[in-house]
């Protein structure tokens, strides 16, 4: 059995930054809204066109991979974690993969929302720990601003979410005790559409019936109706409130699961990097487990909410910043749509 550990980090966010004033622009809101509920300051937007979940992704994982002293033939399994990819399908792992012109390795997509990197994370440890695999590329990569309602209507889901891409690559270690020490998933399908996208989804869009209407009825989807945009159900559904609540209790939770089972304390934790998923659900979670305000890394303030990218561009952007050293105690941790959670203790 082999232990692994993460060989490289990279990250890309586009170059188009919106404050939370730009915003104001297409809606009602305030920079003072925003900050208050949020913690946001500003966050990226990709290009309309020609940058993709997919593109995002090759850009950090070509930074990860050369991290890791490895070239692109050397990586045997691809692992993408995306709630915005680039096709229904197929994935974007696959398009990943030709993309960077990678060998015809194995490719997985993960749709596991603001869990999805723990999920990819845990898989590429499952895939390493056996011995079938010793370089494990996992991107977390979205492209929200494509599918935001950018009227009043949608405001409070909107200002929340940014564009970017993290990677990792995972191999094994032969260092005792470091590495990914374990990891943690759960999830609760009961409050599904808490949080939630219906589109483009086999439960909706256009009947049988209404196919001699379809030159009216079809609006740049196969599956997308005008009532869809219309009635605002084309685009993210989230009850703020119910996300809020739950977050706030399974992170602390999963956190101490994953210390537990290495018989850690929370005081050995150096740095607790929480999903992005807003800085007060982030604030909440530091004062729950008793952690000082430096134990806890956060940059929501520029990025906004990244979902699947959130946690390797704030992993990515902690390292570069000196705030990860070499016998680091890291905790990642996530919760989001589904609902999912997880966590991954590792020594660095
Ligand atoms: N700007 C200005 N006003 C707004 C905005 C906005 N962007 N959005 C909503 N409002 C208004 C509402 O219309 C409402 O007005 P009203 O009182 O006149 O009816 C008022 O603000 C309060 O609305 P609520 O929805 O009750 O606002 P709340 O205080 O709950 O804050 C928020 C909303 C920020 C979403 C909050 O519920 C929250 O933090 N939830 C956690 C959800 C979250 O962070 N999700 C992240 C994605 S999921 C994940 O990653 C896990």
């Amino acid at each position: 059995m082999f232990q692994s550990k993460i060989a490289g980090i990279g990250y890309y966010v586009p170059k188009n930054v919106y404050t939370n004033n730009d915003l104001t622009r297409f809606m009602d809101t305030s920079d003072e809204w925003i900050q208050e509920r949020t913690g946001i300051k500003e966050r990226r937007y990709a290009d309309r066109i020609g940058e993709t979940t997919t593109t995002m992704g090759v850009e950090a994982a070509k930074i990860a991979i050369e991290r890791a002293n490895i070239s692109k033939e050397d990586v045997d399994f691809i692992i993408f974690a995306t709630l915005s990819p680039d096709y229904y399908f197929p994935g974007c792992a696959v398009l990943l993969q030709r993309e960077m012109g990678m060998n015809e390795v194995g490719a997985l997509d993960i749709r596991n929302q603001c869990s999805g990197f723990i999920y990819a994370l845990s898989i590429a440890d499952q895939f390493v720990k056996t011995g079938m695999y010793k370089n494990i590329l996992v991107v977390g990569s979205e492209k929200h601003s494509f599918a935001l309602d950018f009227s009043t209507r949608g405001r409070a889901v909107s200002v929340i979410f940014g564009d970017g891409a993290g990677a990792v690559v995972v191999q094994p270690t032969t260092e005792t005790g470091k590495g990914i020490l374990s990891t943690h998933l759960h999830s609760d399908g009961a409050e599904a559409e808490k949080l939630a996208m219906y589109y483009p989804g086999a439960s909706s869009g256009i009947w049988l019936d209404k196919m001699p209407d379809w030159p009216e009825q079809e609006l740049g989807g196969l599956l997308m109706t005008k009532e869809m945009l219309e009635d605002g159900t084309a685009f993210p559904n989230m009850d703020g409130q119910a996300v809020f609540k739950k977050a706030v209790v399974k992170f602390p939770e999963v956190i101490h699961e994953a210390l537990s089972k290495n018989n850690l304390e929370t005081s050995d934790i150096n740095l607790l990097i929480p999903h992005q998923a807003n800085l007060r659900i982030s604030q909440f979670v530091q004062k729950t487990l008793g952690l000082h305000e430096d134990q806890v890394f956060n940059n929501i303030q520029k990025y906004g909410n990244t979902t699947a990218a959130s946690i390797p561009i704030a992993l990515c952007e902690a390292w570069e910043a000196g705030k990860i050293k070499d016998g680091d105690l890291i905790c990642l941790a996530a919760f989001g749509a589904g609902f999912t959670w997880g966590s991954a203790l590792i020594r660095w």
